[in-house]
């Protein structure tokens, strides 16, 4: 029998809740699929500043350094937004892990089920249909990490904060190739995200994103579109897309509206893969859900769970290659949404249920 080596850091609010879920999934998809789990808990975010005096401890980075991938719950609460921007433990623990892995790739899926489309703010011709759309993001480039960055004092008095936008074209490289690779999967059409008609970094985006298009897979459908109007039209239209190819900041806004328009960010997961290969042949990753940590319900036993279950079903996909396991978690979520059991995020006022029942509904979906 295989065994998939991974972390577990639940972090923050409803992490911890939700991740009991998926983890029992995972072992019960094991057994239905002939893998065990062996994964060891680490503290992460604003229990990691409590715990150790930093979002993101040395034991922490090291542990997820010795396995094969990260399964990540969600991090931050009104206990550390006080603390200055740079000690948050949002930007103090994502984006170093970020940097450490290399996790340049980041895929956020936006799927509205036909069945939860009366929770999309959009019109219901438009929901009625079903969202399914995959946003393709830079992770560890751009404006979020460019040198120089940095605040000063001028000599006037007045307070001057730099950011900078890079790119190199590798790095444009390495994430359309990921956004081939998956649009081949899919529907065959890449939607590149850009300012070219302002910024520089954009001008060598799109070059570089022709190119390598035509290089790797020709027959993919190709356009561009500026960011600005890529908003308007993700909200107009989003079936127009299929995959979304993003500069790192693009896509963080992007990916945003996209989780919106599909009704319940609880629903939502995201995969950020590396460069390299993991112990497995498969790329190293981090799995998270895309919404936060909920703290108005958190410790309440209310949180949903899907979107936790269904980051662990990106892990198997992604990390470990197990494409048949991560098809048994998404069907026995997709079932239980079908089956009318919701969360209180999803209920619209009808009857809702707890963490634990929903996720032993998905449990015992399995098979
Ligand atoms: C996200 C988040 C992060 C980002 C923050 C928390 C640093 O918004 O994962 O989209 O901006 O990338
Ligand atoms: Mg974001």
């Amino acid at each position: 029998m295989n065994t998939i080596h991974f972390t577990n850091l639940p972090g923050d609010g409803i992490g911890t809740e939700v991740m009991s879920v998926a983890l029992k999934v995972l072992e019960k998809t094991g057994k239905a699929h002939n893998f065990s789990c062996e994964t060891t808990c680490h503290d992460v975010g604003g229990i990691g500043i409590d715990n150790h005096g930093t979002a993101l401890p040395e034991s922490t980075l090291k542990a997820c350094q010795a396995v094969d991938a990260i399964l990540f719950g969600s991090v931050g609460g009104p206990k550390w937004e006080s603390l200055p921007p740079k000690e948050q433990p949002e930007r103090a623990a994502l984006l170093p892990l970020r940097k450490a892995f290399e996790l340049f790739a980041n895929l956020r899926p936006g799927n509205l089920f036909p069945e939860l489309a009366d929770l999309s703010p959009l019109r219901s011709d438009v929901a009625s249909a079903g969202i399914d759309v995959l946003c393709v993001r830079e992770l560890t480039g751009g404006i979020y990490f460019g040198q120089p960055k940095s605040t000063r004092t001028l000599e006037d008095g007045q307070k001057e904060a730099i950011d900078t936008m890079v790119y190199r074209s590798g790095e444009v490289e390495r994430i359309t190739e990921v956004a081939v690779r998956a649009a081949a999967l899919r529907g065959k059409k890449i939607c590149s995200v850009d300012k070219a008609n302002v910024l520089e970094t954009s001008v060598l985006w799109r070059q570089t994103v022709v190119d390598c298009v035509k290089n790797l897979d020709p027959t993919i459908e190709l356009s561009h579109m500026y960011v600005d109007n890529a908003a308007m039209q993700l909200v107009r239209n989003p079936n127009q897309f299929d995959v979304l190819l993003t500069e790192n900041m693009f896509g963080d806004i992007l990916s945003d509206e996209l989780a919106v328009i599909c009704g319940s960010l609880g629903m939502l997961a995201s995969a950020s893969l590396g460069t390299g290969k993991n112990s497995t042949g498969h790329p190293y990753g981090l799995y998270e859900p895309a919404g936060g940590t909920a703290p108005d319900i958190a410790g309440q036993g209310l949180a949903n769970p899907c979107a936790q279950v269904l980051s662990a079903a990106l892990m198997l996909r992604y990390s470990f290659g197990m494409e048949n396991a991560a098809q048994a978690i998404e069907n026995a979520v997709k079932e239980t949404i079908r089956s009318g059991l919701r969360t209180g995020d999803i209920a619209q006022g009808g009857t809702a249920v707890g963490t634990e029942e929903m996720g032993n509904a998905i449990l015992s979906r399995i098979i």
